[in-house]
């Protein structure tokens, strides 16, 4: 990876990062001070009158303008080259499908829908090479339904949902719950990871992306019928309860919303934890999963009620 396409892949990161509703991270000084270096050699600063035209806070018009910018305009804001980088990016995503599910046990109607969207001409378009689609498992008798954003490089891989890093700490929380992951019921807003064209890092779904796969999800809720859905992240959040550019993860999280009658509780992404680990951000789940648990009638220890605090 060069360095303009390192520089890139950490602005999708950061992007991915408010997508998810997070405002504040944590860098080590010695992580700056590398950055810094490798920003001052490889796009060098701008003059003072040509750093005061662009903002102090946009990136360096060296950074953006990268040879894989191929669409830069003269006179555009590099904001917007960026932009227009990712969108090149997009393909036109057809409308969301139509289907109403077999009469049948569940598990014949979660096969039949495992293989609709396993063959469904939209998701597979959008594949990257080698990648597959993910479609949620789990037990489609739980009481807990997770949806998560979509997949990452490690699903795409194994067509499984959350069995990369972000995965391991959430079958973690589960089990801290007193549940194997087995016997819960995993799903994502998107069955296939967005493409981005770099080698690293993840896109958020876009609205439209989110939209079509919706009638695939609500179908998987369907199945299961759980007692509670918990909605990982801003992503999951958007996705189930519709897009609000005001929403703020922050805000909404901890507090229970509806979705067709079903109790959802809104909570940070287990990727957040990853970025974010500190004691209070992990109590901030904690609690959220406290009350996910009282709604599920499971008994809670006070061991458990502890934990974090
Ligand atoms: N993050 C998600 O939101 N879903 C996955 O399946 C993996 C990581």
């Amino acid at each position: 990876m060069n360095q303009a396409e390192a520089a890139h892949s950490l602005l999708l990161e950061l992007r991915r990062l408010r997508s998810e509703g997070i405002r504040d991270v944590y860098v080590e000084e010695e992580s700056l001070l590398s950055l810094e270096k490798t920003l001052q050699e490889n796009f060098p600063v701008p003059s003072s009158k040509a750093a005061a035209a662009i903002g102090a806070n946009s990136p360096s018009p060296s950074l953006v303008e990268s040879p894989k910018t191929e669409k830069v305009k003269s006179g555009e804001p590099p904001g917007a080259v960026i932009r227009a980088f990712a969108e090149n990016d997009l393909s036109e995503i057809a409308s969301p499908p139509r289907f109403v599910l077999p009469d049948g046990s569940k598990e014949e109607q979660w096969n039949w829908l495992r293989e609709k969207v396993e063959a469904c001409p939209t998701c597979l378009s959008e594949l990257n090479p080698n990648g597959k689609v993910v479609f949620g498992n789990g037990s489609l008798d739980s009481d807990l339904f997770l949806c998560g954003e979509a997949p990452g490089a490690e699903e795409e891989q194994q067509g499984l949902p959350f069995v990369g890093p972000a995965g391991d700490l959430l079958t973690k929380i589960l089990e801290a719950m007193g549940l194997s992951r087995d016997s819960v019921y995993i799903g994502n807003i998107l069955n296939w990871r967005p493409r981005h064209g770099q080698a690293y890092g993840n896109r958020p779904p876009t609205e439209q992306e989110m939209n079509f796969c919706l009638p695939y999800l609500r179908a998987q809720i369907e199945i299961v019928s759980p007692k509670v859905v918990v909605a990982l992240g801003k992503t999951a959040t958007d996705g189930l309860l519709g897009h609000d550019p005001n929403r703020r993860l922050g805000d909404c999280r901890g507090k229970w919303s509806e979705l067709d009658g079903i109790p959802l509780m809104v909570t940070y992404h287990p990727s957040y934890l990853l970025h974010n680990p500190s004691k209070a951000s992990k109590r901030k789940v904690w609690e959220d999963m406290l009350l996910v648990m009282e709604e599920m009638d499971m008994s809670i220890s006070e061991k458990q009620r502890g934990f974090f605090g």
